[in-house]
């Protein structure tokens, strides 16, 4: 039968940009799926080059397709992945009223960070991060990029200061990776742990 929106934990919006890393993001809405929550995705034009740059994934652009394909890969029950596109000002995330409890941009281009350090809003993902900001809500944002510059740092500082997370995407080393996938897995932990979200995916620091 299938599941109605009802059924899943609130949503949880996840923008995948052009940096490096697209991993990160691709796991990240595994996991989501997995402890039951709905997922908003944004991915932008340069997310999907780094996808087909680093992926074996074949993702198409429209979001109603691109919903299913990451349905199918990540398992997750019809309804409970709902993609957005980069103009849909029509979309909950373009809204105070609407915007989930918290946003993800794994991994976030410096170009995003930017944007989104100014308040540009010249797209969805830039707006929904924006709407975040201003409704005090969770926003988590994971860069990649080295070495920064003197830009990159204020933006982030800059955020950091309005209350958003910058998480960068540097994996430890600490508990001996096997794989890349444990490698993903270190970034996505320090990711489910600043929203609050159980997981199994590596012990705690003491455990
Ligand atoms: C394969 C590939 C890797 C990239 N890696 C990075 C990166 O690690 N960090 C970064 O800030 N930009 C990186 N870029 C450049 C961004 O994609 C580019 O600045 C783009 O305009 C970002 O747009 P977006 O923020 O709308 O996704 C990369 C681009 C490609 C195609």
């Amino acid at each position: 039968m299938a599941e109605t929106a009802a059924a899943f934990k609130p949503p949880i919006s996840v923008a995948l940009t052009g940096a490096s890393g697209a991993q990160y993001g691709l796991r990240l809405i595994d996991c989501l799926v997995t402890t039951g929550h709905e997922v908003w995705v944004m991915i932008s034009k340069a997310a999907h080059m780094v996808v087909a740059t680093e992926t074996t994934e074949a993702l198409p652009a429209r979001p109603d397709k691109l919903a299913q394909a990451l349905i199918r890969r990540s398992g997750a029950a019809q309804g409970q992945i709902r993609c957005f596109a980069r103009e849909d000002w029509m979309a909950p995330v373009a809204s105070g009223s609407g915007a989930s409890s918290a946003m993800v941009i794994c991994p976030c281009s410096t170009g995003t960070l930017s944007a989104v350090a100014t308040g540009a809003s010249n797209n969805l993902i830039e707006r929904a991060a924006d709407v975040a900001l201003k409704e005090r809500r969770r926003l988590i944002l994971v860069p990649r990029e080295t070495p920064l510059s003197a830009i990159h740092l204020e933006h982030m500082l800059t955020l950091a200061r309005l209350g958003a997370v910058i998480l960068p995407a540097a994996p430890g080393f600490y508990h001996r990776p096997d794989s890349v996938a444990d490698m993903v897995d270190f970034v996505v932990a320090r990711i489910l742990n600043q929203l609050g979200i159980e997981h199994r995916l590596m012990p705690r620091w003491g455990e």
